[in-house]
């Protein structure tokens, strides 16, 4: 497999292909999503919930975010590799350089941090500082306390409106990449559609340049309730392989997400 860059994703995005991204969080997922054909993996913060059976992302740290990163990074040093800011670790610009430095170190190529606006002068400083930044928008699950649970975020129009120019200014500070998470489908196609940036979703409809599974999600071992978005690809193939390649095609083709799986 080639190195694969933002240089590619943004590619993608002028070309309209459609592109699969899955989360990942060890060495042997990691080598097998890529030799399936996923060309981007996100550690994420997701961990808490999925390795450590936490309730929430808030307990995760710096530190489990940089292990897990090396371990994908052994398993796929080619793929494009994302690594999630946690909890706290850029309440602060100063914090955020520190700690995304780790992840950096660790074999990241890019961080993902969540929120809107407050976060421009830190997303400004990290880009300045050759961390290049992707950003999350829409139900950001670290706010869960504040957001009163895990909601779909943007069905009002102040809402909506605020987090379209949250993501123009996001994508002005320096942003090369943004993440938009259960957000209205019509919503998160005018998104799409006014930034340059690639914009990848999960639980925001088939018009985002790319998607994201949390890879629990996609091969169907998310015990309890699963979100609305997921679809486990492994009940349909039997075979983790054919899962994942089912999955890139499904998304390449534009039938996942399908109406079942998207907010309106
Ligand atoms: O932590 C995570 O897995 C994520 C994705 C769901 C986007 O942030
Ligand atoms: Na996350």
């Amino acid at each position: 497999m080639k190195t694969i860059t933002i240089t590619d994703l943004i590619k993608y995005k002028n070309e309209q292909k459609k592109f699969a991204t899955l989360t990942a969080y060890d060495a042997s997922f990691a080598k097998l999503f890529v030799d399936a054909g996923i060309e981007v993996l996100l550690v994420g913060d997701s961990l808490g919930m999925t390795l450590q059976g936490l309730s929430s992302t808030l307990p995760v740290k710096i530190d489990d975010i940089a292990y897990h990163t090396r371990c994908v990074k052994m398993g796929a040093p080619n793929c494009f590799l994302l690594s999630d800011m946690p909890f706290m670790s850029y309440a602060t610009p100063i914090d955020a350089y520190q700690n995304a430095a780790k992840l950096m170190q660790a074999g990241a190529n890019m961080v993902k941090l969540e929120g809107g606006s407050w976060l421009t002068e830190t997303v400004q400083g990290l880009t300045q500082r050759s961390v290049p930044v992707c950003a999350h928008l829409g139900l950001t699950p670290q706010s869960v306390n504040v957001l009163g649970g895990y909601k779909v975020q943007g069905r009002e129009d102040a809402v909506a409106k605020q987090l379209l120019s949250d993501a123009i200014e996001l994508q002005n500070a320096g942003a090369q990449l943004l993440v938009l998470e259960c957000v209205p489908t019509d919503l998160a196609k005018q998104i799409t559609n006014h930034v340059a940036i690639p914009v990848i979703g999960i639980g925001a409809g088939p018009h985002t340049d790319g998607q994201i599974l949390v890879m629990h999600d996609a091969l169907g071992i998310t015990a309890g309730k699963v979100p609305k978005f997921a679809k486990n690809f492994l009940a349909q193939t039997g075979d983790i392989r054919t899962a994942i390649k089912t999955y890139i095609e499904e998304v390449e083709n534009q039938t996942y997400p399908a109406v079942e799986h998207s907010f309106n």
